[in-house]
């Protein structure tokens, strides 16, 4: 592969940034400096350092981002923020894009990949992928909203819920409750327990597959995949 196109790949910027790093003689492969944006280089198996400092090369990136709310789950937005503004800016060159949405007002576990692939499996519906919810809510959850969210749901508009389970945690004027789905449909959460008559006032994401959103990563930080995880979420599809 071309060694502008590799440095572009790890987040470097643009060709023409990156071929002026190269003149400038800040690149090295395997210790010699190398002033030529077209020669050829094997990211897999050369060291490729700038300034010094190796390169971070995959050909596909993993990242888990805890989601602040005020965000929206989208590589640009005319309005708002995306997801894309929390990165670093090497990251943010990395052409990302967030695995399914949150909403703007949600937080949590949202993955980030340039791998279209897995995205498309992690989200597909036949896959059932599970995905945890933790929810305040406006109003008492009661068991039969149970059975109701178990036995799947259609709204007055056609559209229609599989089963999903929920936990009520605590219930009273305000509820607490975890809610597990393996679809992703435009507000789902928020429409299953506006049905049962209740209202969404606070949610996070806690789990997809057996991924589970890391109690040290605090609101709008990220970090790789480990190994370990990406095997998990690779299982999973
Ligand atoms: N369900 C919702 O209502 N909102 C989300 O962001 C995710 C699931």
């Amino acid at each position: 592969m071309r060694l502008d196109k590799v440095l572009g790949h790890v987040g470097y910027g643009s060709r023409k940034e990156v071929q002026k790093m190269i003149k400038a003689k800040k690149v090295t492969v395997d210790g010699k400096c190398v002033a030529k944006s077209e020669v050829n280089v094997n990211p897999e198996v050369q060291e490729i350092c700038v300034s010094g400092k190796p390169i971070d090369y995959k050909e596909f990136y993993y990242y888990l981002l805890h989601k602040p709310a005020g965000y929206v789950s989208a590589t640009e937005d005319p309005r708002d923020e995306t997801v894309i503004d929390l990165l670093a800016p090497m990251d943010r060159n990395k052409e990302l894009f967030p695995v399914g949405r949150l909403d703007k007002d949600t937080e949590g576990l949202l993955v980030l990949t340039n791998n279209g692939k897995l995205a498309h499996d992690l989200l597909s519906p036949k896959k059932h992928v599970d995905k945890i919810y933790y929810a305040k809510v406006k109003g008492e959850m009661v068991p039969e909203d149970v059975e109701i969210f178990a036995q799947g749901m259609t709204l007055k508009d056609g559209t229609t819920y599989r089963p999903g389970k929920l936990e009520i945690i605590s219930s009273g004027e305000y509820s607490e409750i975890y809610v597990t789905i393996s679809e992703g449909k435009f507000h789902q959460v928020k429409k299953m327990v506006h049905y049962v008559g209740k209202e969404v006032i606070y949610l996070k994401r806690i789990q997809m597959g057996q991924l589970k959103l890391p109690e040290t990563l605090e609101l709008g930080e990220y970090r790789q995949l480990t190994n370990e995880e990406l095997i998990e979420l690779q299982k999973q599809v």
